[in-house]
């Protein structure tokens, strides 16, 4: 057993932390506050190779492992969290479903430009009506011969408006259920194809999501992922991978947090002393530092089996359900040491505790995560 970054691993650390403190940190209250999606900032991230981390240099990625994906989504995190979800979509949901099952031509058109971050990508599963129930598709994709007639809606979408390649899961079959599903590809622009307003959120403010509509959009046969039928399967197994990600923005968060909270109680001073002297603060920095350890173990060893293409269902939703319960609690605590100045935005600590809120519920809810593991545990 390895418990040692490698040198490569600090690099990039290093890397992904000088960027978040250098180039997000200046302007992040303000996009919070203005809604603002980090476009300029996307356009860096994509030049540091941080879009497709993952993907084979072949179709224009950095063919890093996803320890490195993980250390650099933890410290961009904990600056600002919107960065860290158009990141965490693209790279572990959009690009790594388009390597892993999209075929050759669909990965020379689609997946190089999302992977050297040209372009980004949006993974639409969230219905108004399927949300954790996800097999309950009312989104069609009826077949007409060499095209799908899609139709439907489509929400909580992240990057909706960014993005410029979405990949849609919708029904073909109801009768034969989740395996009727599928999973196609459909660029922005397509005739009928429209994005709803941007939705007013509590946190991660500054990505964009949208619900998208789609009214008789003819999508190419070409455009399926994956045989007739394998959608459910692919979305499935995209999470399973992708729920790391989730689980790292979640540890970014709660790291983030921390950090503030323990600088903060080395300046403030109460009843005559610093109040990390005082056993109360002292208590409360012990158990974050012990959680966000705790977590970054469950990460790590679940990106490590993803590595090895070793079975991860379990661990990822287990990685996901604790990190994100840490960063809420992490992030509420953060605020209480930081007592009225944490209310307030300039410290930062409020803005992370909204954005914590939001890894409990995207990629499956805690509750999903628990439906996940228990199976797993009772199998
Ligand atoms: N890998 C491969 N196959 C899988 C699988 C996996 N991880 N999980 C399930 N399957 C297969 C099953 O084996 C089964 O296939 P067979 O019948 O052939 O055996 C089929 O899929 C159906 O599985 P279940 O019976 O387990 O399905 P279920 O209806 O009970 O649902 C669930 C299980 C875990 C609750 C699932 O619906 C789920 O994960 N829901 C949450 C969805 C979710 O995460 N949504 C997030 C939206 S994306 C997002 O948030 C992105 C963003 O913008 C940030």
């Amino acid at each position: 057993m390895q418990f040692e970054l490698t040198e490569e691993h600090l690099m990039i650390q290093t890397a992904a932390r000088e960027f978040a403190q250098n180039e997000l940190k200046p302007g992040v209250i303000d996009r919070d506050e203005h809604q603002k999606f980090p476009a300029e900032q996307i356009k860096k991230m994509a030049e540091l190779g941080f879009m497709g981390m993952m993907v084979d240099p072949k179709y224009g990625g950095g063919g890093m492992d996803t320890i490195s994906y993980v250390l650099a989504m933890e410290e961009i995190s904990k600056v600002d969290a919107s960065c860290c979800v158009v990141m965490s979509v693209n790279n572990s949901l959009v690009c790594w479903g388009l390597e892993q099952f999209g075929n050759e031509e669909q990965k020379q058109k689609y997946l190089v430009p999302l992977a050297k971050g040209e372009k980004i990508g949006a993974f639409c599963l969230s219905e108004p009506e399927a949300g954790s129930d996800a097999t309950s598709q009312r989104t069609t994709a009826i077949d007409m011969g060499d095209h799908y007639l899609l139709n439907g809606t489509k929400n909580w979408i992240t990057n909706g408006s960014s993005a410029s390649t979405y990949l849609v899961i919708a029904q073909t079959n109801v009768e034969a259920g989740h395996r009727g599903i599928n999973a196609l590809i459909v660029e922005k622009g397509m005739p009928g194809f429209t994005i709803g307003p941007k939705e007013n959120k509590m946190g991660i403010r500054g990505s964009d999501t949208h619900s998208l509509m789609f009214d008789n959009v003819k999508v190419p046969k070409a455009n399926r992922i994956g045989e007739d039928g394998f959608g459910f399967k692919f979305a499935m197994k995209t999470l399973s991978g992708g729920r790391i990600g989730i689980a790292s923005q979640a540890l970014g968060i709660a790291s983030g947090a921390y950090e503030l909270a323990l600088a903060y109680s080395k300046e403030r001073k109460a009843f005559g002393k610093e109040i990390c002297k005082h056993q109360a603060i002292q208590f409360k920095l012990a158990d974050m530092a012990t959680r966000i350890e705790a977590s970054r173990l469950l990460i790590y060893r679940a990106a490590w089996l993803k590595d090895q293409h070793l079975p991860l269902d379990k661990e990822s939703a287990m990685a996901k359900v604790f990190a994100s319960e840490t960063a809420m609690w992490v992030t509420t605590e953060a605020v209480q040491v930081h007592g009225g100045y944490g209310y307030v935005k300039e410290y930062h600590v409020e803005r992370l505790m909204r954005d914590a809120k939001i890894t409990q519920i995207y990629e499956g809810t805690s509750e999903v995560q628990r439906i996940v593991i228990s199976r797993a545990v009772l199998a």
